[in-house]
């Protein structure tokens, strides 16, 4: 059962939430209003939703920093392992908020400080799954792409729609887009700006299930779950190490990777897995 008790939803529909900042392990709570998503738990999975319908959660600069906050906050959690982020039935998100930008200048869009933003989702430490329903475009896209995987509903449509308005992609789209689909089919879709269905999507690598539209926010809870059984430090490192391969050469990260196994020989979860395994007895995971 979801578990909403330090979530508080006020009379106006806004979502009360602990802290973005909360540390690991402080006991105090501070009351943080949402506007613009909704927050639950379900045991140690959260659930963030996209909560801007009438934009097709277009996203403006206060919903970035709103996820962006909550995200931190469950990443300082200890009592969250892994997140699922999600829009609504029509939209995941439909992009940057095309009014927001409309009459800025370069140097606003410079200072507005959303990059800094996108580097805060970039640097999450717990494993973040999108569940994508309905439109996944531009930033939409984007979003999804700096989760870790992406579970789709069949109907959804992704793409890099932003040559159509006179821009590219500013978010993360040439370079994440690319790294999953190849130069070509990258180019492709971001130089038409064309969109694309959930199979192409599976088929190209981009998301890792397809499912029932209607399905897809409990494939991805339960894909959370899953994960979120497993020894919390060793999925924090994991995905660290197969992030680094976008960066380093292949001999650095295998170096790289070997530096986190070795790590993980500092871990009581460590003990704990190899024990259960020779003691043939399920083990319990402590995080630590
Ligand atoms: N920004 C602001 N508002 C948006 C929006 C966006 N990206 N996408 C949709 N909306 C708004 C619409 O303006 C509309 O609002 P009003 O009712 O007030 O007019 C409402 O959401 C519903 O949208 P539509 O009426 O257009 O719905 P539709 O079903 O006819 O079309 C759509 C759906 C094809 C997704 C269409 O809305 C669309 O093309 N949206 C823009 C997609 C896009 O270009 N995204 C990229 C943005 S740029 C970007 O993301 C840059 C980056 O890399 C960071």
């Amino acid at each position: 059962m979801p578990e909403r008790a330090r979530y508080t939803a006020l009379d106006n529909g806004r979502v009360l939430a602990h802290g973005a900042g909360k540390a690991a392990g402080e006991g105090t709570m501070t009351a943080v209003p949402y506007q613009h998503i909704l927050v639950e738990t379900d045991g140690a999975v959260a659930i963030v939703r996209l909560n801007r319908p009438q934009a097709l959660n277009a996203l403006s600069n206060p919903l970035l920093r709103e996820v962006a906050a909550a995200l931190e906050g469950f990443d300082a959690d200890d009592a969250i392992r892994a997140v699922v982020l999600t829009g609504d039935e029509r939209a995941f998100a439909a992009g940057a908020d095309i009014k927001e930008m409309a009459g800025a200048g370069a140097i606003e869009m410079l200072t507005r400080g959303r990059a800094e933003v996108w580097e805060r989702l970039r640097k999450l430490r717990k494993p973040i799954i999108a569940a994508v329903n309905g439109y996944c475009l531009g930033g939409g896209n984007e979003l999804a792409m700096v989760c870790d995987m992406i579970v789709a509903g069949e109907g959804a449509r992704f793409g890099q729609p932003e040559i159509n308005i006179g821009i590219i992609p500013g978010a993360g789209g040439t370079q994440r887009l690319t790294h999953a689909l190849g130069k070509a089919r990258a180019m492709e879709l971001i130089l038409t700006g064309r969109p694309f269905g959930a199979g192409e999507a599976f088929a190209a690598g981009l998301v890792t299930r397809v499912v029932p539209d209607e399905a897809c926010l409990d494939e991805a809870r339960a894909l959370a779950r899953e994960i979120a059984g497993k020894p919390p430090l060793a999925v924090q490192l994991a995905k660290d190490a197969i992030l680094k391969a976008f960066d380093l050469s292949i001999e650095q990260g295998l170096d790289y990777e070997r530096r986190n196994f070795f790590l993980l020989f500092a871990s009581e979860d460590m003990r704990e897995g190899m024990a259960a395994f020779i003691e043939k007895r399920k083990p319990h995971f402590v995080g630590k």
